[in-house]
């Protein structure tokens, strides 16, 4: 197994670090103010023991895309960071122009500098190799000031980026904690999972739910595929069912049909390993309304898995021991809909496995039903998460594995 250098492996003293972490918050359209401070905190952890150690710490992060309601430049996430970092943190409204450069030639030790959003650099997220992207103003720049790069954002480390690869050619590289950290719980899972090993792949995108279905069978990852939210809708489709027309519709908005003739081989494949649910939660009159899928196609849209389904899913959680969640199994935000997501998140929680939960909404779901520490890990990543448990490598660790045989 390639491995990565860790913090463990360097002296910070007195070293200009430079660290990238994933700030990405969710953002008020209206008011433009983070709505949750969560990736901040994560990785707040991480610099205080850069500060503690006597390092002046340069924070790289990205907020949104160009573009979009949530680029935003990142001062609010300095002063919430300077909350919770006991040690100074400021902020400069530049990225890699002269008034960076001098705020980071100013830094003492066990200071911390944020600095500009690193999307303001135009070639940002374009894809290339650290040897290209280590070429570009924003590498060529920065690196020379600093002694060390430190790659937190693992929720990031799916994009091969400038400011996620660059720096890794040129300067001494090693993971940070949280990267360490999440990749150490996660490689539990798919390296050596304890059996037998339960994947619950919900959520309102299930564009990745084969391909994650597939990746985990196939390689003996996975003993048990439970589906639901509109991953369940998919296997259910592919099972013959007929959902009836407001959920077929929205399979097909969703360009999802296209998935069933694959979840069909799957299936037959491996007949006892996935599951569909066997009953669902219409809504009728904005009320729960549970029917067997014999009783499909419905009127109603499906916007929860039944109770049957959630006695036959507890029962398979219950013998397992080590679990995955990636995504609510149903619409969990109403009322109505939240018992099935309640029931699985309580299993999980009341079991002896090794759970390990992610994606932005599981990670809320958990976090408002107070089960949070009853989880062995809860990732902050969702796309990286996802690309993981496909097998895909993600470029920021390649990286970082690259920079540690040249170490
Ligand atoms: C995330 O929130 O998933 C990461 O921060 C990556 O953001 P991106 O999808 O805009 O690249
Ligand atoms: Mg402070």
């Amino acid at each position: 197994m390639p491995k990565f250098l860790t913090m463990d492996d360097f002296d910070f003293k007195g070293k200009t670090t430079l660290i990238r972490v994933d700030f990405n918050s969710p953002i008020d359209p209206q008011t433009k103010r983070i709505l949750d401070e969560t990736r901040i905190r994560v990785h707040a952890e991480t610099i205080q023991e850069l500060v503690n150690k006597g390092a002046r710490v340069v924070v790289l992060a990205h907020q949104g895309r160009p573009g979009e309601p949530d680029f935003i430049p990142l001062k609010q996430h300095a002063e919430i960071l300077d909350k919770v970092v006991d040690g100074p943190v400021k902020y400069v409204a530049d990225l890699y122009g002269e008034k960076a450069q001098n705020a980071i030639e100013r830094l003492q030790d066990g200071e911390v500098l944020v600095l500009d959003n690193v999307r303001a650099f135009p070639e940002e997220r374009k894809k290339g190799t650290p040897e290209e992207h280590s070429k570009r103003d924003l590498v060529q720049k920065l690196a020379p000031l600093a002694d060390v790069f430190v790659n937190d954002a693992f929720a990031a480390a799916h994009r091969a980026h400038v400011s996620i690869v660059g720096f890794t050619a040129l300067l001494p590289s090693t993971a940070g904690r949280i990267m360490e950290k999440e990749l150490k719980a996660l490689r539990k899972v798919l390296e050596a999972p304890e059996k037998p090993c339960a994947f619950i792949l919900g959520g309102a995108k299930a564009d990745d739910a084969l391909e994650i279905s597939r990746y985990v069978l196939d390689n003996n990852i996975a003993d048990h595929i439970l589906t639901g939210g509109v991953a369940g809708h998919v296997f259910l489709a592919a099972k013959g069912f007929d959902l009836g027309e407001p959920n077929t519709q929205l399979l097909k908005k969703k360009d999802l049909m296209s998935l069933v003739p694959g979840v069909k081989d799957l299936m037959k494949e491996y007949p006892d390993n996935v599951e569909a649910p066997i009953d669902v939660a219409v809504e009728v009159d904005k009320k729960r309304k549970e029917i067997l899928v014999s009783r499909l196609p419905s009127v109603h849209s499906i916007y929860d898995i039944g109770t049957e389904t959630i006695r036959k899913y507890g029962a398979i959680i219950r013998r397992a021991k080590s679990i995955v969640v990636s995504g609510p199994v149903g619409v969990f935000e109403n009322e109505e809909f939240v018992q099935g997501t309640k029931g699985i998140l309580e299993a999980v929680a009341a079991s002896e496995a090794f759970s390990l939960v992610g994606g932005g909404h599981t990670v809320a779901a958990v976090e408002e039903l107070g089960l949070a520490k009853k989880m062995s890990y809860v990732s902050t990543a969702g796309g990286a998460l996802i690309e993981f448990l496909m097998g895909k490598e993600l470029p920021g660790v390649v990286a970082l594995e690259r920079a540690a045989t040249r170490a």
